[in-house]
């Protein structure tokens, strides 16, 4: 089997193809990716020399290369895509470009090629849910309510028009919030990680009050290869990690978990139309594919905090680059 990931030198792409080396001994892999900001050859040191595994640098917006890429792969895994909330209010358009137009270029040649197509989705697209909501499912009615997740909602939709149109062989995962090693330190968790590590304080956004669901990364990964395998053509599954817990909550069990004290945190404004609460019901891929998470978040956290400290190279890379500084800078002001 020979796969063609894109996106794999972000966050969860990456893992995604560490889970398929070391669990697939027979597999190949070919990963996209246009280095933009949030893709890092860093991230990828340890797999890039492995004899299964192949680098291109390119755009899946880019047509002839995606054709020539996914003729000669058997799947297509989609991680690529613009990520961060914020960014997409800032600025809409790489969202526009690479979520929508990039994932209908690989509908269009996996319809070509007749090949199997898997795309990585967000809970987000289903909007926000009230404190006594029931989390959401496969059959949860979409609301995006930023650029990023209407971005994701119309990929998502694209992915099913292909498979309704087309006969497209693919399947959709929508996921919490993911967490792990190699999370770039724009997102909640690695940002406060590695504040912390430098002895600064943690920003809460607004009351704290907002509730995520996380799920660890490689657990994630292993959801998407079950899916691949053995998901059914056309379904929809649902990925989280039976772990809700309010920012300011997460913000004081990362404290505790680092051994710090609770004047490490402060607040700050909070996110334009920012989301209550996300959280998903994870059973249909539980029963039918016999996924399950395999780790809580506490003991996930303290793995992911470890892993900070041992690789501060890469994290302090990131945040001594300028265009990083200035980021931060707009973010929060220091
Ligand atoms: N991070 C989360 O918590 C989370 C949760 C659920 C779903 N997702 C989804 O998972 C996927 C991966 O997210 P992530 O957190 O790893 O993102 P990330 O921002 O860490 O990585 C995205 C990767 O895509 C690459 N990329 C961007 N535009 C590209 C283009 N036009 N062509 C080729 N490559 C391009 C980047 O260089 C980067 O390596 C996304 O589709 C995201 O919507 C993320």
């Amino acid at each position: 089997m020979k796969i063609l990931v894109t996106g794999g030198c972000g966050f969860i792409g990456s893992h995604f193809i560490r889970v398929v080396l070391s669990e697939r001994p027979d597999w190949d892999v070919v990963n996209l990716d246009a280095l933009t900001y949030a893709g890092n050859l860093a991230t990828t040191v340890d797999i890039q020399t492995h004899s299964r595994y192949k680098f291109i640098y390119g755009s899946i917006v880019d047509r002839d290369l995606v054709d020539t890429l996914v003729r000669d792969v058997d799947a297509v895994i989609n991680f690529a895509a613009e990520t961060h909330v914020d960014r997409s209010i800032q600025d809409n358009e790489p969202f526009i470009l690479t979520n929508i137009l990039g994932t209908q270029r690989l509908i269009d040649a996996c319809v070509k090629y007749q090949k199997r197509f898997h795309h990585v989705s967000t809970d987000e697209v289903f909007g926000s849910l009230g404190p006594m909501d029931a989390k959401f499912h496969e059959q949860s009615h979409y609301d995006p309510r930023n650029p990023y997740s209407a971005t994701k909602a119309a990929s998502d939709h694209l992915v099913r028009a292909a498979i309704h149109t087309h006969g497209l062989r693919a399947t959709i995962s929508n996921c919490t919030n993911n967490y792990g090693p190699y999370l770039y330190p724009e997102k909640y968790l690695s940002i406060s990680i590695t504040n912390l590590l430098d002895g600064k304080p943690i920003h809460i956004h607004g009351d704290g009050h907002q509730v995520r669901d996380w799920i660890h990364v490689r657990d994630h990964g292993l959801g998407v290869l079950a899916i691949l395998e053995r998901g059914v053509m056309g379904e929809t599954y649902m990925m989280g990690g039976n772990a809700e817990f309010s920012m300011l909550e997460t913000g004081r069990l990362l404290i505790r978990v680092m051994g710090l004290g609770d004047n490490m945190v402060t607040f700050v404004k909070d996110r334009l139309g920012q989301d209550r609460r996300y959280a998903i019901d994870p059973s249909k891929i539980m029963r039918e594919l016999g996924w399950s998470h395999t780790m809580t978040f506490e003991e996930g956290l303290r793995h992911m905090v470890e892993w900070y400290r041992k690789n501060d190279a890469w994290w302090r890379a990131i945040r001594n680059s300028s265009a990083y500084r200035d980021w931060y800078g707009r973010q929060f002001g220091n």
